[in-house]
């Protein structure tokens, strides 16, 4: 079973995001699957090294736009980014490291983790981007 499912209540309202959105739950699913079948260190890595690429990746895409409209939250969003990346490949280190193993409280950390940026930072974008035209 998924451990998290899209629904609309999650739409930031931008197509592009709502995709890139739509494939980190995807990964989040894949590891917790993956971790629920009992898949080894090898096949659990890759996924996490996927989630942290696309994750970068997605926030910079995010990034990219707030600049080009001169979003006024820019500062506190790149902040939330910054932190959010910085626990996921401090994560993925100590993992990798043998220090750190996949768990369920870890899925749950990952699942609010972003559920709650969308829900909260990237929600508040809204309005503004589709007032520039950005939907
Ligand atoms: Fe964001």
């Amino acid at each position: 079973m998924s451990l998290i499912t899209w629904s609309d209540e999650l739409s930031v309202g931008v197509s592009a995001f709502d995709n890139q959105h739509k494939r980190l739950v995807a990964l989040i699913n894949e590891l917790h699957d993956a971790m629920s079948a009992g898949k080894g260190s090898k096949v659990l890595g890759k996924i996490l090294s996927e989630l942290a690429d696309y994750t970068v990746y997605h926030f910079r895409t995010e990034e990219a736009v707030f600049e080009k409209h001169d979003y006024p939250g820019l500062g506190s969003h790149r902040d939330s980014h910054a932190e959010l990346t910085r626990q996921v490949l401090d994560f993925k280190d100590r993992f990798e490291a043998g220090e750190a193993v996949l768990s369920m409280e870890l899925m749950k950390f990952l699942t609010d983790w972003l559920t709650n940026h969308i829900l909260d930072a990237d929600k508040a974008y809204t309005a503004f981007l589709n007032s520039r035209g950005v939907s």
